[in-house]
């Protein structure tokens, strides 16, 4: 499935330069942004991407098929980064990524 994030380049943007070795993903979805930024940063050697529903994360792994090695995904809500990387054994991370969702009721 093809999914175009919002404010892709935007995003890119702020981390252009940056060397980016543990990077922390709150909102991972259907990994849009992850993809892009990994493609960016070859430097990074772990993309912990979390989601609280197990259906986007279903999608990311289909969507980040060549970055398995990278890529660490965890079912979770983002408010519980702390716990979920402690358990992992990150003590440092040198980015973080959180996005939004809308949904209109009309
Ligand atoms: C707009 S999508 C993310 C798009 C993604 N960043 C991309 O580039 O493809 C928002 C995602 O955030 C997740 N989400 C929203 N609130 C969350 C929370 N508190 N903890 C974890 N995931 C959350 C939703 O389940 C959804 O998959």
């Amino acid at each position: 499935m093809k999914h175009i994030p919002v404010m892709l380049s935007e995003s890119l943007e702020i981390f252009k330069g940056q060397n980016l070795k543990t990077f922390f993903d709150g909102t991972l979805g259907a990994a849009g942004f992850a993809k892009a930024l990994l493609e960016d940063h070859p430097e990074i050697e772990t993309y912990v991407g979390c989601d609280r529903d197990e259906k986007a994360l279903a999608l990311a792994r289909e969507n980040l098929k060549g970055f398995e090695g990278k890529v660490t995904f965890v079912h979770a809500n983002f408010s519980d980064l702390k716990e979920e990387l402690k358990m992992r054994g990150i003590e440092k991370i040198d980015g973080f990524f959180l996005t939004w969702e809308y949904h209109r009721c009309s």
